[in-house]
């Protein structure tokens, strides 16, 4: 072949063969850049706003050691390394907010076994050369922006003992791959967008794990994986809020170190296995609040007695709580709350030590609160609201001076208020509204925090109290509903009170007038005697005009200042010349099939390619405009043909191709071939493509314009999938491969070439190809077959161009950025999607665009599974278009014309 090469072909070639050679020798030889190097590669793809990293110097190089963020291992007589100091063995870059891209030249450090990046703004998937990094023992690269899937890549770590990926927005299934990282201690994907069920023996190979975080990824939909209960030395596990449900298995009985379980937020069901927490000797915290546990909570799940946190509110259990959690001598705080219990509340749990926390309103809790609760030293907060319980508010109450809230209103207590009630130093609120209790109020004797007061609906007596105008920081007195006689206390004026429910008592006299202009009458009705001006009952002696008392009401208005700010989405494209090859005439006889009645001859042929006719070059070879001398003009492409395919089936294939007839496909008139070339001549479409149009500076298509040379590309790509015989992939859609007829139609080309030259030189060409990468859906990488969705994918990226006006790939600019990351990369920092608009388009089609934005972002999601099939995006195309495409029959001329 390199006889038929011209010299500047073969001067090509010759670069090409350089930049291998040092290419491979950057890889190979590893070992010869120092650390220092490697690290200033690292630094140099990485954004550094706050400088933190500005004593990397290479001038400093020697002292790579005291660098931030960089530990050695103690220097070796043997190090390889030229200052005499060890090895770099960790990097620690953590909240330094960084960005831009995590360099491939970290996994060259040979020493390197800890890497923290955690806190910093990178934005990006994983990267996939993280896989290289083999004497890894912790990667940490939590709080940052990361996204795409977790790559089964990452299983060759088999190093790590440590992987935290916590707070990034990963998606995709949790693979099941992650069992051969067999040391992992710690674990953390909390705080992720992590999809799809967990493999029951997902986790079961790492027996080695303490520290499961699985928390906050509440697009999960699981049931807990059975094999958990296997990993002995698990001592936390974090799930909440992780889509679970089904049920606790009983496996979870094994887990003997377990200290913290929290599965609270998630839709488990079913009873709480028998025997559950009986092996658990060292739980600290168990989490099960808001699911739809059911059943009764049978189980000593005290059993080690270091239990300090039990929260199971919000759930649906209806039996009792067993007496023996009376005994949990460590609890600190209990949450019972909404969760269904009945019976008798366990009597030992009131004189726990170290409680601090008791919530158990809206159950139906029975018994009584019993005077050693004076022991429960460290009581912050009950709140019982909502139960049965009855019997005496207990002395020991007054004893706790810790105690800041007691609720217990909706209950049965009744006798008196003891005059303690309020002796806590920091009691602040009392609300014991409907109960059975008697007696006079006592006066509070200490309380100087007491803010809110409710004692409605009980049966007190006797008058209010004046000592309550004492009390500095009572605002809300709720006294309605009992039996109180005598007058209200004049002091009451000088409080800030926000409410003052003295409604329903026998009240009466002369109502202190600030309290009356402050308030709404129906405050102070149903107390007949009670006089003054505005109420019914004007006082005799003061014989006021009678004014109307409106309430004052603070409103309080909060103004929002909204910024929206709008990013001018600067687009500098720039047209790619054309590589001008000359060829020198063919060789070899050729012969021609054709499709179409066309005037043209070998010769004809023979004659147009040359120079001044190439137009440009592809991935598979030059492209000419050959004008015949009928008049017609065709588009001739030249593929060099790999002989592994007979004359014969390279016929049938290339008539596989010219078959496909659509509006929106190219027409393949007909071919020609002879020794190693193939020509395959098409219909010319005088405007270009679609990717010479975005890539125009001055890009200006309208939407709807837009929006139907993207859904004249799904309709061919959609037929191309599913109605043609034989199915055909694209494989290589991309904008330039859109071409554009005189009316802006958009026709499909290059489409299935797999087929003429053979997968294996496809598959070299397309690689070869510039700028082509950003249409390569992921797992092109590393899944050996083309698909349907790898094509969604590709179709997804030109929408990105249509929707933002940006082309593919903006090679000039400094951070070289495809537009589905720039797209991600946008979408992660900001709210909403108007920033990537293309602002050259009106405001009027935000709406279609959004829509627009929406299905690429599908079309070009990591998992293929996520993304529509073609059939799918013509649909969703065509609910976007305003008017359907019989419009020019009902209309006659559109006036879209216009912009022609
Ligand atoms: C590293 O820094 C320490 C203190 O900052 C200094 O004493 C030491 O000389 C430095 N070592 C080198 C090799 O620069
Ligand atoms: C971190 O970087 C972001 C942009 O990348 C910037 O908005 C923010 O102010 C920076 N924070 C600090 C502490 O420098
Ligand atoms: C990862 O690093 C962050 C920031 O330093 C830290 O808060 C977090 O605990 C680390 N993760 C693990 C599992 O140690
Ligand atoms: C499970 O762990 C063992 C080491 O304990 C390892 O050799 C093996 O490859 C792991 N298996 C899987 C399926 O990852
Ligand atoms: C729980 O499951 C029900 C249906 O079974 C579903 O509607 C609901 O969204 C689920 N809730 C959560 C938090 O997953
Ligand atoms: C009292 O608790 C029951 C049971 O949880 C609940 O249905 C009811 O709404 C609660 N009543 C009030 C007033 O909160
Ligand atoms: C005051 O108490 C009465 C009787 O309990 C009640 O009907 C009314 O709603 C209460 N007003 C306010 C504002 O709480």
């Amino acid at each position: 072949m390199a006889t038929t090469t011209s010299p500047p072909c073969f001067l090509l070639l010759l670069i090409c063969l350089v930049f291998l050679f040092l290419a491979l020798c950057a890889i190979s030889g590893g070992g010869a850049s120092s650390d220092a190097d490697l690290l200033l590669a690292f630094r140099s793809s990485v954004e550094d706003p706050t400088k933190g990293l500005s004593d990397w110097s290479p001038s400093a190089a020697a002292h790579v050691c005291n660098w931030t963020g960089v530990t050695c291992s103690a220097p070796s007589v043997s190090a390889a390394s030229k200052s005499g100091s060890g090895l770099v063995t960790s990097l620690d870059l953590r909240s330094l907010n960084l960005s831009g891209e995590i360099s491939p030249a970290l996994c060259q450090l040979a020493g390197l076994s800890h890497i923290n990046l955690a806190g910093n703004s990178f934005n990006q998937p994983i990267p996939l050369h993280f896989s290289q990094c083999t004497k890894l023992q912790t990667l940490n690269l939590s709080s940052n922006l990361l996204w795409g899937t977790l790559p089964d890549q990452m299983t060759l770590l088999s190093s790590l003992t440590l992987l935290d990926l916590g707070r990034n927005r990963i998606e995709g299934p949790i693979p099941l791959g992650l069992g051969s990282l067999w040391k992992l201690q710690v674990l953390n994907l909390g705080s992720n967008l992590f999809s799809g069920a967990l493999h029951p023996s997902v986790f079961a190979n790492l027996t080695e794990l303490t520290h499961l975080d699985l928390s906050q990824n509440p697009t999960l939909s699981s049931e807990l994986p059975r094999d958990l209960g296997k990993l002995e030395k698990l001592q936390k596990v974090l799930m909440q809020s992780s889509g679970l449900h089904g049920d606790i298995p009983q496996s979870l009985l094994g887990l003997h170190n377990l200290e913290v379980l929290d599965l609270s937020q998630n839709n488990l069901s079913g009873r709480i296995p028998l025997g559950f927490g009986l092996g658990l000797a060292k739980l600290l915290c168990l989490d099960l609040s808001q699911n739809k546990l059911s059943g009764s909570f049978p189980i000593d799940i005290c059993y080690g007695k270091v239990l300090s946190e039990l929260s199971l509110h919000t759930n649906a259990f209806t039996g009792v709580l067993p007496e023996s959690l009376g005994k949990c001598s460590s609890l600190a705080r209990l949450q019972l709350q909404n969760s269904g219990f009945s019976g008798n509340f366990p009597p030992g749990l009131w004189s726990l030590p170290k409680l601090t926390i008791i919530r158990a309103e809206n159950n139906w809790f029975s018994g009584v609160i019993p005077d050693s609760i004076r022991t429960a030293a460290r009581l912050e907060q009950v709140q019982v609201d909502n139960n049965s319980f009855t019997g005496r508010i207990p002395l020991g109450l007054g004893a706790l001076g810790s105690l800041y809230k007691f609720s217990a209103s909706l209950n049965g207590f009744y006798g008196d208020l003891p005059d303690n009630f309020c002796d806590s130093p920091v009691m602040s609120i009392v609300n014991l509204a409907h109960n059975s209790l008697s007696g006079p109020i006592p006066a509070p004797r200490n309380c100087r925090k007491l803010v809110s007061l409710s004692l409605a609906a009980n049966h007190f007596t006797g008058a209010i109290p004046s000592a309550l105008a004492q009390l500095p920081v009572l605002t809300y007195i709720d006294l309605s509903n009992n039996h109180l006689t005598g007058e209200i206390p004049q002091g009451l004026q000088n409080l800030k009170l926000a409410l003052f429910n003295v409604s329903f008592n026998q009240l009466s006299g002369k109502v202190p007038s600030s309290l009356i202009s402050g308030l709404p009458a129906s405050f102070l009705q149903g107390n007949s005697g009670l006089c003054g001006p505005g109420l019914p009952n004007p006082c005799e002696e003061v014989k006021q005009k009678r004014r109307n008392v409106g309430l004052i009401c603070a409103l309080i208005s909060f103004a929002f200042a909204v910024g929206v700010m709008l990013l001018a989405v600067g687009l500098r494209a720039r047209h790619r010349s054309s590589l001008m090859q000359p060829w020198g005439p063919l060789p070899g006889s050729w012969k021609c099939v054709f499709y179409y009645p066309l005037k043209i001859t070998e010769d004809d042929l023979q004659a147009g390619l040359n120079e001044r006719n190439c137009v440009g070059r592809g991935a598979f070879g030059e492209v000419y405009v050959i004008g015949l001398p009928g008049g017609d003009t065709v588009a001739v492409k030249k593929l060099i043909y790999s002989t592994s395919l007979s004359q014969r089936s390279l016929r049938t294939e290339v008539k596989t191709l010219a078959k496909a007839r659509h509006k929106n496909v190219a027409k393949l008139l007909g071919f020609c071939y002879s020794e190693g070339f193939i020509l395959l001549v098409y219909e010319f479409l005088p405007k270009g493509s679609l990717g010479d149009a975005v890539a125009r500076s001055d890009f200006s298509f309208e939407w709807p314009r837009r929006l139907r040379i993207a859904l004249g590309a799904a309709q061919a790509l959609s037929y191309l999938h599913k109605d043609y015989v034989p199915k055909l992939l694209h494989r290589n859609v991309k904008s330039t491969n859109i071409l554009l007829d005189v009316n802006f139609e958009p026709k499909v080309t290059d489409f299935a070439l797999d087929r003429v030259v053979g997968e294996a030189s496809y598959k070299l060409s397309v690689a070869s190809e510039l700028g082509a990468c950003c249409y390569m859906a992921p797992e092109r990488g590393y899944s050996k077959k083309a698909t349907e969705k790898m094509d969604v994918y590709s179709f997804g990226v030109v929408l990105l161009e249509l929707i933002t006006g940006r082309p593919a790939e903006q090679a000039e600019s400094r951070d070289s950025l495809d537009v589905v990351k720039w797209v991600r990369r946008k979408i992660n920092t900001t709210n909403g999607g108007f920033q990537i608009l293309d602002p050259k388009i009106s405001n009027s089609s935000q709406q279609e665009m959004l829509a627009a934005l929406d299905l690429a972002l599908r079309c070009t999601s990591v998992m293929p599974e996520k993304r529509p099939t073609m059939l799918e995006v013509v649909r969703s195309l065509q609910s976007l278009e305003p008017i359907v495409d019989l419009s020019p029959v009902l209309f006659g001329e559109l006036p879209e014309s216009s912009e022609r």
